[in-house]
Parts: structure tokens; C-alpha cells; sequence
């Protein structure tokens, strides 16, 4: 009996740690700098902000996103068609709808229907995350500038971590929750 016990316990204290790290591991393993298909994609779409990972927006959106560059929020964000090719093979592969990671899941449930291109910025799983934070907070406040620059608070974002341990909201400091 003592054995069985033991052995629960060793296999809950495993799956604590091995189901996390996993976790952070699909998605880290996709902004891996060093592959020439994610090198591309940070060069083209981490000029004007993070190289958001593609994970986070369905094909559809991707699509609708990329079918514009020309009139990108605002910008003129215009590829050249080989560029433009190899980016939307690149979010056909591991956009939310073909990917089994956690985050990608929540992303991918209740999207926000909108007016205008869409946003990882609108998505309901977003917005509730982000309901804590006052607008106020980005008023006047020369270290952020928008709530799609997620690296000015997800401060290890570009390797894929939006951990809410790792938030330092500029002007506020450390998020703790
Ligand atoms: C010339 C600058 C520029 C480039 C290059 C650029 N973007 Fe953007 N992008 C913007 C601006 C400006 C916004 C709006 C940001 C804001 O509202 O603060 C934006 C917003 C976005 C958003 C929505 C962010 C949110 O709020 O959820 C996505 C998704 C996006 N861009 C994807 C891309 C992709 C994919 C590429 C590469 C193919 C790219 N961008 C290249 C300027 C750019
Ligand atoms: C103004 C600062 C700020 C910006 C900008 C911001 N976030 Fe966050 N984010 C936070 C805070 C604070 C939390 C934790 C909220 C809580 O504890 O309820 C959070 C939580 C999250 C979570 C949940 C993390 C967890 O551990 O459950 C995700 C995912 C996330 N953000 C993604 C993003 C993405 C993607 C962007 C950019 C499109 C972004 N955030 C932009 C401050 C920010």
C-alpha cells in the first residue's frame, strides 16, 4: 500500500512539472530564432511590433490579415509577392486551428466578431485576461505604447512566454496578481 501511495505521489509531482514545461516548449519551439521559415517571418512581421506567434489567430484571420498588407491597420505593410508566399505558407502550418497547444486552444475559442481586420488584441480569451488593466495605464505613459505590443509587459514574449509571472507593466512594475 505504501508503495502505491509512493507511486501516486511521484507521478502527480511528474505531471506538475512535464505538463507545463511542455506547455512552453510548443510554443518556444515555433519562435525558435535559427529556422530559416521562423527567421523569415520575424524579418518581415517584427519590424512594427513582436512577430506575434502564429499560434495565436485561426487560418481565416491569418488570411484575411495577410490578404491586405497594403491597408495593415492603419499601415502600409506591402510584401513582395515571393515574401509574402513563404509567410502564409509559414502561418498555414501553425496558425491556432492546426496547433494542439495550450495557448492556441484558448485563443482559438469564442472569437470576437468584428469590424475590420481582426486582432489577437479582440479575441474573448484576450479580453478577459486583460479586463484588469486600465486604459489609464497607457495614457501618457512613454514606455507603452499599445495593448498589441505585448512585449512592453510580457517581457520574455519574443521566446514565447506570456506567463502572467512575467509581466512588468512599464511605469507600474511587476504585475502580481
Ligand atoms: C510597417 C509596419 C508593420 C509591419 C511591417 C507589420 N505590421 Fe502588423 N501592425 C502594424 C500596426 C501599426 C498595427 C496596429 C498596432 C496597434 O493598434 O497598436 C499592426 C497590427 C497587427 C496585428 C494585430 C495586433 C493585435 O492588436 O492583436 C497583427 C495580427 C499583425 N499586425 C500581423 C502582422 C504580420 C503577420 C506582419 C507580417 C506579414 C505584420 N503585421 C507586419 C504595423 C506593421
Ligand atoms: C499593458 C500590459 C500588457 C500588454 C500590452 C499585454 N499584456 Fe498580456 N497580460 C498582462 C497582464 C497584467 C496579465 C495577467 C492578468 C491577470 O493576472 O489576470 C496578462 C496575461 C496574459 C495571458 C495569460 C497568461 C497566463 O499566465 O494565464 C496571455 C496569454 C497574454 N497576456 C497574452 C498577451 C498578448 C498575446 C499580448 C499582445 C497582443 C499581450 N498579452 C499584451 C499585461 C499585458
Amino acid at each position: 500500500m505504501k508503495k502505491l501511495v509512493l507511486l501516486c505521489c511521484g507521478c502527480l509531482i511528474l505531471f506538475f512539472i512535464a505538463v507545463p514545461l511542455s506547455m512552453g516548449d510548443k510554443i518556444k519551439k515555433i519562435l525558435t530564432v535559427g529556422d530559416p521559415l521562423t527567421d523569415n517571418y520575424i524579418q518581415a512581421c517584427g519590424e512594427c511590433h513582436m512577430a506575434y506567434p502564429p499560434q495565436l489567430l485561426g487560418i481565416q484571420e491569418w488570411r484575411q490579415i495577410m490578404g491586405q498588407m497594403e491597408q495593415h491597420y492603419g499601415d502600409n505593410a506591402e510584401l513582395d509577392p515571393e515574401t509574402r508566399q513563404q509567410i502564409m505558407a509559414y502561418l498555414t502550418q501553425y496558425n491556432a486551428d492546426n496547433s494542439s497547444s495550450y495557448l492556441a486552444k484558448k485563443f482559438r475559442k469564442g472569437r470576437v466578431v468584428q469590424q475590420g481586420l481582426p486582432r489577437i488584441s479582440q479575441t474573448a480569451y484576450f479580453l478577459h485576461e486583460h479586463d484588469e488593466i486600465s486604459p489609464h495605464m497607457l495614457e501618457n505613459n512613454p514606455g507603452l505604447s499599445s495593448m498589441s505590443q505585448c512585449q512592453q509587459c510580457h517581457v520574455k514574449a519574443e521566446q514565447g512566454d506570456f506567463d502572467e509571472d512575467n509581466v512588468l507593466i512599464p511605469g507600474y512594475g511587476r504585475w502580481d496578481d
